[in-house]
């Protein structure tokens, strides 16, 4: 008798378990309130494709995204990955965050078996809710009939239901019902499984546009931050005023990466990444969001980083 395939959803949250007491409103919802177990009970199909098999990891709306919880979900997913039957793990997830927590499973999560966000713009009590045909699909970020790398996906739009994109690659493949259509391999594979921290490093992200000060880079350095991501303008270009704060900021030890604040395309990378002339490090085609975990995740490893522009600015071209 041939069994049907171990699946683990792990719930997180977000507006695919969001209700509304207005079925015909998709604006004016609660996010994460709905258990894991009734939005997988509303979708009876499901139990044709999988043994299902629910846990719920936490209850939050994404934008309050913590690093504990983070650390959990790493955790869940190591956890349920070694069990030698499991075919798969699904994790639900807000939207508004969900690209940077795509980020860290692409850097930690190393998995034998596939691990698939999805997520909802709709709560799952609304007439026009996406969650549940969004959960009858599955790989990597799975939303609107699109599949994403997690590491290249983006929300771009406030309310729209294809409001994921993958700017620089776009989608990797197509979902249509029980059909998947895989278009290409993603373009970046995990180098290896980065370890999630027990303390992460303080990194913060900040903005380059038409005279900014630089208290908020003085601020932040003093406050004895690791790490700064700056989202700069065009292909990375960083106002003369932010650049003499974040060569002092660099030469105290905190580490200076120059992502676009445009929302997509590569950041040139400097043939030398010298702070004290203010080329710092690149963050390539990351948004300063996935830049920021990225760096966390490797100053935690190797605090020196911070000090090594060229070994950093490596560690960003082969992630
Ligand atoms: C959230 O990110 O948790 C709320 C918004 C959403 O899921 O679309």
């Amino acid at each position: 008798m041939s069994l049907l395939p171990r699946v683990v959803v792990l719930a997180t949250g977000g507006t695919i378990a969001g209700s509304s007491s207005n079925p015909a409103s998709s604006a004016k919802y609660q996010a994460a309130t709905v258990p894991v177990t009734a939005l997988l009970d509303a979708v009876p199909a499901l139990g044709a494709l999988a043994r299902i098999e629910a846990e719920q990891v936490a209850q939050v709306d994404s934008k309050d995204m913590s690093f504990a919880l983070w650390s959990r979900l790493v955790e869940r997913v190591a956890f349920w990955s070694a069990q030698s039957d499991v075919s798969g793990i699904v994790i639900t997830h807000g939207t508004d965050t969900l690209e940077e927590t795509a980020m860290l499973l692409h850097l930690a999560c190393v998995s034998t078996v596939p691990v698939v966000l999805t997520a909802a713009m709709r709560p799952s009590t609304s007439l026009s809710a996406d969650g549940p045909l969004n959960l009858l699909k599955g790989a990597l970020l799975v939303i609107n009939q699109e599949i994403h790398a997690g590491r290249d996906v983006v929300k771009a739009h406030t309310s729209a239901v294809n409001a994921f994109v993958s700017p620089v690659a776009g989608p990797i493949g197509y979902v249509q019902d029980d059909f998947v259509r895989f278009v290409r391999t993603p373009g970046r594979l995990p180098v290896s499984a980065w370890s999630v921290p027990s303390a992460w490093p303080q990194v913060e992200i900040l903005a380059s546009y038409a005279e900014p000060g630089r208290i908020v880079v003085d601020a932040l350095a003093q406050a004895g931050v690791s790490g700064l991501v700056v989202a700069a303008a065009g292909n990375g270009s960083v106002h003369q005023s932010l650049v003499e704060a974040l060569v002092d900021a660099a030469g105290a030890g905190v580490a200076v990466v120059r992502s676009s604040r445009t929302g997509a395309g590569h950041v040139a990378i400097p043939a030398s990444p010298r702070p004290a002339s203010g080329v710092f490090v690149s963050a390539g085609d990351l948004n300063p969001y996935k830049a920021r975990v990225l760096l966390a995740l490797a100053l935690a490893v190797e605090p020196g980083l911070a000090k090594d522009p060229v070994a950093l600015q490596a560690l960003f071209a082969e992630n």
